[in-house]
């Protein structure tokens, strides 16, 4: 059937100006479906709209739209609504602390060091003293910062660390002591507070450390640790306090972590030394020695987390912040957003054959270069200036057809004119002075390795699993990445984490976006920004509108479970796409029931106020003041 009613539909043109379509491609691609499926064309689920609103009267809704009928969330839930400050988190008790930071006086990076501290208490699975992250800082002046305090690969590393006798990959990447980079957070969250923040160190330390003396378990953390335990319990260290008497703590149990309180204590009162160089720094390579583990004190104590020069694109007029490498998600968001740009999404319709058959057309083709190309910069020579470029755009928009999904395997790395010479949980917080930050952090797969180092009661990163531990083979999210992002000592392994930050037309504050889930980050946050921007929605109905995912390899297009209607997967499997609904089982790595990704977005409402919502995949909670 395919290609077999050809639609001479042109080439794709450079959108000049800011306004919609100017391409017939989605009455084209609407007649072919009609015709090959049956389909009726433009029967989409949400009817194009015109602006943005962070109140249950948008656009999306007044134009008829509606999520698929099976879909378990609501386009008209009304969203936090607040003029003070913000603060959008996965977890009740995390979005308290930063709202009374807050209203003690501190700024959005006060609340975001605070916040991120008491994730690490509340959040173990993702939240986290052991891991890394990167944090986008917009000053209300406008002035936008990138702070990296990703993990590095221990100076032990090597190249082949994770392949047996046989060349195959182990699973040493994933679970262990093994599978730990050198952590960044406590450095990357002590230099944003040295740099921007106002109330002291202690005052925003505390909080942390009153939540490990304890709190109450949460429905979250009992469905984490349920499906968790098998690999926490391989460690006894970690079992001893997140199974007590060998079970998952039962909702609203009282829960304490001594060892952690003591480890904040010590933060509070001697700042990152004691982690890098101190008694934990000890503690941490005491317990790699217990357990073959290759993190060193000179590797702790060579850790500095880094300010990079944030990725800025321009999306139909719309400035989007985010984070450039090691963290792939900055250059690849504005790869796809430069060439879906070239058509009219909001036209061609919310959920319909047409815009997900463009966006994965899209995606396939960024991800393919994002995971030949990107890696740490201090290691490797990026293109990164190509994946900003209106002529990669328009060459990879020129091979998208309207008439049949592109196999993966005939779209190769594309950036020709490169020489190459050798070689998680997402917070967001806004303040009353209009300050604004995004952090997404990670120990990866939930719990990490599952390692908690014995004496300070938080779990060590599986990140080194983000490295191509064989290039050309899958890692634990499927994605199959290339020789750049190989495995050497020092480096850092590339990321999909993408806290963003959207100005609105006049260069005005407008989004805090970002999630977690691996390699489905870049296109959950973009689809954040486009249901937004091109669709309509308002806050709530961008965070809870159903998602789809390409990254190339596997060659498939995911929908969450019972997020798209069956006459549009078989549209779209009609162009060739082969079309996967996520499993509702247990949740597994990133996943959960079906579902992906966790955001937390804030929206600015044109009277100066914020617009807030947390997703309810992971049951997060915004708080405004
Ligand atoms: O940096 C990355 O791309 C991954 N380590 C992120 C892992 C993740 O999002 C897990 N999420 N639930």
């Amino acid at each position: 059937m395919q290609g077999a009613h050809r639609i001479d539909i042109g080439r794709p043109r450079r959108l000049a100006l800011h306004h919609r379509a100017l391409l017939p491609f989605g009455a084209a691609l609407a007649l072919l479906l009609f015709v090959v499926s049956g389909c009726q064309p433009g029967a989409t689920e949400a009817g194009p709209a015109s602006s943005a609103a962070g109140t249950t009267a948008s656009a999306f809704v007044e134009a008829g739209g509606a999520f698929p009928q099976q879909w378990p969330f609501a386009a008209e839930d009304l969203p936090v609504r607040a003029t003070e400050g913000m603060v959008a988190t996965t977890d009740e008790y995390a979005s308290r602390v930063g709202v009374e930071i807050l209203a003690a006086g501190g700024n959005a990076v006060d609340a975001a060091v605070a916040t991120g501290l008491a994730l690490a208490v509340v959040n173990p699975e993702a939240g986290n003293l052991g891991g890394g992250g990167f944090m986008m800082i917009r000053l209300a002046d406008g002035t936008v910062f990138a702070q990296d305090h990703r993990e590095k690969a221990p100076l032990a590393a090597t190249r082949d660390m994770y392949l047996d006798a046989d060349g195959n990959v182990t699973d040493r990447s994933v679970r262990g002591h093994l599978a730990a980079g050198v952590p960044g957070t406590v450095s990357g969250l002590w230099e944003a507070h040295q740099r921007f923040g106002t109330l002291a160190w202690t005052e925003v330390v505390q909080p942390a450390i009153d939540l490990a003396n304890g709190f109450e378990v949460t429905t979250r953390l009992v469905s984490t640790l349920d499906a968790a335990q098998e690999g926490i319990r391989a460690f006894p260290q970690g079992a001893r306090i997140f199974l007590p008497g060998d079970a998952v703590p039962g909702i609203g149990d009282a829960f304490a972590q001594p060892e952690l309180a003591a480890v904040l204590a010590r933060l509070r009162d001697q700042g990152p030394d004691d982690f890098y160089r101190g008694e934990t720094a000890a503690l941490i390579a005491a317990e790699m020695e217990r357990g073959g583990g290759i993190i060193t004190l000179e590797d702790l104590d060579g850790y500095e987390s880094v300010w990079r020069e944030p990725v800025a694109f321009d999306y139909r007029g719309y400035t989007v912040h985010s984070m450039p490498p090691p963290s792939s998600g900055g250059l690849t968001m504005a790869a796809i957003a430069n060439i879906v740009e070239r058509w009219d999404l909001g036209a061609m319709g919310w959920n319909s054959p047409e815009t997900i058959h463009l966006m994965a057309e899209s995606f396939r083709r960024a991800y393919a270069d994002r995971n030949e190309y990107l890696a740490d910069p201090d290691f490797v020579e990026l293109p990164a200036d190509e994946f900003l470029s209106e002529a990669y755009a328009d060459s990879r928009a020129a091979t998208i057809s309207p008439e049949r999904a592109t196999p993966s395997a005939e779209v190769r790395p594309g950036i020709d004119a490169f020489v190459d010479e050798s070689h998680t949980t997402h917070y967001a917080v806004v303040d009353g002075q209009g300050n604004a930050v995004a952090v997404t952090t990670s120990i990866n797969s939930w719990y990490g390795g599952k390692v908690v180092v014995e004496g300070t009661g938080f779990f060590l990163n599986n990140t080194m699993d983000d490295f191509a531990a064989k290039p050309g083979t899958p890692n634990q999210f499927g994605l199959v990445q290339g020789e750049r992002n190989a495995i050497g000592p020092g480096k850092r392994m590339l990321s999909a984490m993408s806290p963003t930050i959207v100005e609105d037309p006049a260069g005005d504050l407008f989004l805090v976006t970002g999630t977690p889930g691996g390699a489905t980050i870049i296109t959950t946050v973009l689809q954040s920004i486009f249901n937004v921007v091109d669709h309509g929605m308002n806050v709530v109905q961008a965070v809870h509108a159903p998602r789809v995912h390409h990254q190339h390899l596997p060659d498939l297009v995911f929908f969450e479970h019972g997020g798209l209607r069956a006459a549009t997967a078989s549209a779209l499997e009609t162009l060739g796409h082969t079309v996967r609904e996520r499993d509702p089982g247990p949740p597994d790595a990133y996943f959960t029931g079906g579902m992906s990704g966790d955001l937390q977005l804030i929206m600015a409402m044109p009277d100066g106020s914020w617009a807030g919502w947390s997703d309810p995949r992971r049951g997060g909670r915004t708080l405004g003041r």
